[in-house]
């Protein structure tokens, strides 16, 4: 049987608990799981695409059939690149689902050989986004939780030196 490969696309700016559980969840699922840093129209980013995919390697080190990769284009082209079944997508909560639904239909039409499955997030990582880590410790506040440790001070370092 060929080789099952899924892609799991994101801002990663930068990568959370939230996205590594994800990450680790969706890894025993499949053969390869491609992590790949993505741009997103609708967002302006504190990390380049090299420093995201740099801390995303660090965080998935143990984890043998996951590669990082960045894209700058269409997720379903590089889905049939990647010649991947499947997309991954971590939900929180349900604020999530219209656009997620949205871009799941967008990607089926513009490639019809990827279906995008959905994991629901854990409980603890219900309230969890980049975004929000980046406003707390912008502001002085302990993130601890929700960062990966071995990313945690490079982040930490990068948010003060911006402030
Ligand atoms: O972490 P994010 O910001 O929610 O990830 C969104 C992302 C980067 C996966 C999405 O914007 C995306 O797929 N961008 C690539 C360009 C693309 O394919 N756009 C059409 C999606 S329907």
């Amino acid at each position: 049987m060929s080789e099952r490969i899924a892609v799991c696309p994101g801002s990663f700016d930068p990568i959370t608990m939230g996205h590594l559980d994800i990450i680790t969840r969706a890894s025993a699922m499949f053969d390869k799981l491609i992590v790949v840093v993505m741009n997103n129209i609708s967002k302006h980013y504190t990390f380049s695409p090299a420093e995201r995919k740099e801390m995303i390697e660090k965080c998935v080190k143990d984890l043998p059939n996951v590669q990082v990769d960045v894209y700058d284009g269409l997720l379903a082209e590089y889905a049939a690149q990647q010649n991947a079944c499947a997309i991954i997508k971590g939900l929180r909560a349900m604020s999530d689902f219209e656009y997620e639904f949205q871009m799941a239909l967008t990607n089926k039409k513009l490639n019809p050989n990827v279906e995008t499955l959905f994991l629901t997030t854990s409980a603890e990582n219900m309230y969890l986004s980049s975004s929000m880590v980046k406003q707390i410790a912008g502001m002085g506040g302990d993130v601890s939780d929700f960062l990966p440790e071995v990313i945690y001070d490079d982040i930490l370092k990068r948010i003060s030196s911006k402030n």
